[in-house]
């Protein structure tokens, strides 16, 4: 089994949602911890929160639909927290509407967020992984990512669109020593899916952001060889 004490991690959405379980369960493994969002105060917040567990903890503040800031923001981090063992592409957005009701803009902005921002913020901290020879990406896909539904185009696009990216992305840089995995949960307890009135967070009824950090730290800490060929995809059911 992997050890992942002492590591370091950037954890994007991590201010909230699953990103915040996920950064919560990385730091009681004694993982340092760099959790990513647009909203600075939710992020100073959680940051505050995570360094009581005795963990290192920074933030920043970025858009990951904006290359330049993504880059900027990462090479900042790499530069006064360290660089990185783990990143977990967790930031999204999702909305549904039938395709000629979603407007092009927010239809756009979802693939932006969601499938361009898993790409950029994967291209900027890659180049530390490759030079350690050493690394793990963990995507954060959807149920949604391998089915579509009525009104959920872009949202199942991006999704889709982030498993085929991380395939790839896995069959280039296992040489390096770097395990690319895929986790595609169902309805998960969390403002995305409360606002989309697919729960009330019943945790009899529904997954809780917790139970889904434990699927993540569980696949970090899988054998390494045989996780370098093949790509780890998991879906949990609906
Ligand atoms: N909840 C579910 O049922 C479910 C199921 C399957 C997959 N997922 C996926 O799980 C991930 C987390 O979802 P969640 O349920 O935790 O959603 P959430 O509670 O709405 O949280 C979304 C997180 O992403 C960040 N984010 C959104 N847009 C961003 C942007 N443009 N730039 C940077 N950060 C951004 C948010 O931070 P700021 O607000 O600070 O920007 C927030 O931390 C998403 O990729 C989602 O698609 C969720």
């Amino acid at each position: 089994m992997e050890n992942i004490t002492g590591k370091r991690a950037l954890v994007t959405g991590g201010a909230r949602g699953l990103g915040k379980a996920i950064a919560f369960a990385l730091a009681k493994e004694g993982v340092h911890i760099a959790i990513t969002g647009r909203n600075e105060s939710s992020l100073k917040d959680t940051a505050a929160e995570l360094a009581q567990l005795g963990t290192e903890v920074t933030y920043a503040v970025f858009d990951v639909s904006d290359y330049s800031a993504v880059q900027r923001e990462v090479e900042r981090l790499q530069e006064n927290f360290g660089g990185f063992d783990i990143l977990i592409n967790n930031a999204g957005v999702s909305s549904f509407s039938s395709v000629l009701d979603m407007k092009v803009d927010d239809w756009t902005s979802i693939i932006n967020i969601n499938l361009l921002g898993t790409y950029f913020v994967t291209k900027a901290v890659l180049p530390q992984l490759i030079e350690k020879n050493r690394g793990d990406i963990v995507m954060v896909s959807s149920t949604a990512g391998l089915n579509g539904a009525a009104t959920t185009s872009a949202y199942s696009a991006s999704k889709f669109g982030v498993i085929g990216f991380a395939d790839s992305l896995m069959r280039e840089v296992r040489k390096n020593n770097i395990r690319v995995c895929t986790l595609m949960p169902s309805t998960i307890a969390s403002d995305m899916s409360k606002d989309l009135g697919l729960t009330d967070g019943d945790p009899e009824k529904v997954l809780q952001p917790e139970d889904f950090a434990e699927l993540v730290i569980a696949n970090l800490k899988l054998p390494r060889r045989a996780m370098l060929k093949s790509a780890s995809l998991w879906s949990t059911n609906p």
